[in-house]
């Protein structure tokens, strides 16, 4: 059964070790064959709307957010500089990942995360989510650093593509904006 002090304590441990983010990919895979539980143990930080608000865990070295994606909501493409795991419990996150191309930022593919799916991602990728269903979408995020504080990240106008330094609150502004620009 899920237990989120657990959950985090092993999150810490595999600080420890030389490939953090496959352990954490493991034991991510592990926590969303409970829904159930996972719904439970994150009844408080459910729904929250901004990712302070849905942080579980918070320090220089580890985030670990429940992040609920609205209906329809789209993220412009955004860098993390730290390695991140994404593991869908209900609902769907397609991903889309980017590269920098001759001519500025290129998609490269895409996958869409099931409940079940877990994704792992590097230091380097540039990634956009989005929820296409009609309900919420829940997922837990594990990242290896302080997403919130960390410098150096990108993100990219979704009306120009120009690379912009990553700001929250512009970013929640495009979220907001992008609802009114056609998916391609
Ligand atoms: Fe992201």
């Amino acid at each position: 059964m899920f237990d989120m002090k657990d959950f985090i304590a092993s999150c810490q441990e595999a600080l420890l070790q030389p490939e953090p983010a496959s352990i954490v990919k493991g034991l991510v895979e592990y926590a969303v064959t409970e829904p159930e539980a996972l719904r439970e143990a994150f009844a408080e930080t459910s729904g929250a709307r901004s990712l302070k608000d849905a942080a579980l865990f918070l320090s220089d070295e580890l985030t670990i957010l429940d992040v609920t994606t609205p209906p329809g909501m789209r993220t412009p493409a955004h860098d993390h500089q730290m390695w991140a795991v994404i593991g869908v419990y209900d609902g769907e996150e397609p991903n889309e990942f980017f590269l920098h191309g001759n001519e500025g930022l290129e998609s490269k593919s895409n996958r869409i995360l099931k409940a079940g799916d877990v994704a792992m991602l590097d230091g380097k990728t540039i990634h956009a989510i989005s929820n296409p269903l009609k309900r919420k979408s829940y997922a837990i995020h594990v990242y290896g650093g302080h997403i919130v504080e960390q410098p150096g990240r990108s993100m990219w106008n979704p009306h120009t593509l120009a690379r912009e330094p990553y700001d929250m609150d512009q970013l929640g502004k495009y979220v907001r904006e992008m609802r009114d620009i056609p998916a391609a």
